[in-house]
């Protein structure tokens, strides 16, 4: 496996789109979106950008600039997307 450069992984954590990677102490910018965006990643989350309410099973509801649905079943968050997708699966 090589190294990658620090620039690639802030790279990667910034546009993580679960949110499930972050750098110690570093906060990113939310992109200023006029229009709600839905994002269905291959093997991974569906994401909602834009602006989202969701509403639970005990009516409650609570909005999300950014939210991501897990599609594979295997998030600890479930419905929401903790990057366990990412991971190999167990044998
Ligand atoms: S899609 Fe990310 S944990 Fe399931």
């Amino acid at each position: 496996m090589d190294a990658a450069s620090s620039e690639a992984i802030v790279g990667l954590v910034r546009d993580c789109p679960s949110k499930a990677l972050s750098i110690k102490g570093v906060k990113f910018k939310e992109e200023d979106r006029s229009e709600t965006q839905v994002n269905l990643i291959h093997g991974g989350p569906l994401i909602i950008r834009g602006g989202a309410t969701v509403t639970n099973r005990n009516k409650e509801e609570v909005f999300h600039e950014t939210v991501s649905f897990c599609r594979c079943g295997r998030s600890n968050k479930f419905p929401y997307c903790d990057g366990t997708h990412a991971q190999p699966k167990a044998k």
